[in-house]
């Protein structure tokens, strides 16, 4: 399925709003199970602003009251490469000391970023620390790390939509889909 794009490239769907949205409902269901104990959310910016705001809507359905904020990591910034290393941009407003903290990002790739994250936070004190992510890149990983919680299973191509971007386009789509020229 080709969706024609809003800017000059045509997107491939990988994931459309329907399918998302039945296995966010499945995760928040596994996410519940965990018995998170006052449970703060990070999402982790930007680039999870959108699958965060669904996973919270679907914690809620799941009977949870999570605590929500923001925590904002260098990427990408305008190459389809990761940099290396990772930089706090915006850092978080509440303190995770003795907090059980579910940590969201969009896309596990290298793990450097969720890696980061995950230190950060548990060297901040959190009581349990538990990480979900929309997708996973298995094969490109530099950093031994697993996410708890994994939406998709996600093919090794650069990825945009559903608040991924490329060079800060493309966050508006309501899929996940791959740039026809990637
Ligand atoms: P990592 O540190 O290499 O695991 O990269 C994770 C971050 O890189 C994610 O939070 C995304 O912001 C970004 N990223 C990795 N792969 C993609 C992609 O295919 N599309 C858009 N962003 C990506
Ligand atoms: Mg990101």
């Amino acid at each position: 399925m080709i969706e024609a794009g809003t800017t000059d490239s045509a997107v491939e769907v990988l994931f459309p709003p329907d399918v998302i949205a039945a296995r966010i409902g499945e995760l928040c269901q596994e996410i519940a199970a965990a018995g998170l104990r006052n449970p703060l959310v990070v999402p982790i910016l930007t680039g999870s602003f959108v699958f965060s705001a669904d996973l919270l809507r679907g914690l809620h359905a799941a009977g949870l009251t999570p605590e929500v904020d923001f925590l904002t990591l260098s990427s990408y910034r305008h190459t389809t490469r990761s940099a290396g290393s990772v930089d706090i941009l915006r850092d978080m407003e509440l303190d995770v000391a003795d907090r059980d903290v579910l940590l969201v990002d969009d896309i596990l790739d290298t793990g450097r970023t969720l890696a980061y994250a995950k230190d950060l936070v548990a060297a901040r004190g959190a009581r349990r620390l538990l990480t979900c992510v929309l997708l996973n890149k298995r094969v490109r990983r530099v950093v031994t790390i697993e996410a708890d919680f994994i939406a998709f299973e996600c093919p090794p191509v650069f990825v945009v939509g559903y608040g991924m971007d490329l060079a800060n386009r493309y966050r508006e789509l309501p899929f996940v889909g791959r740039v026809a020229s990637d």
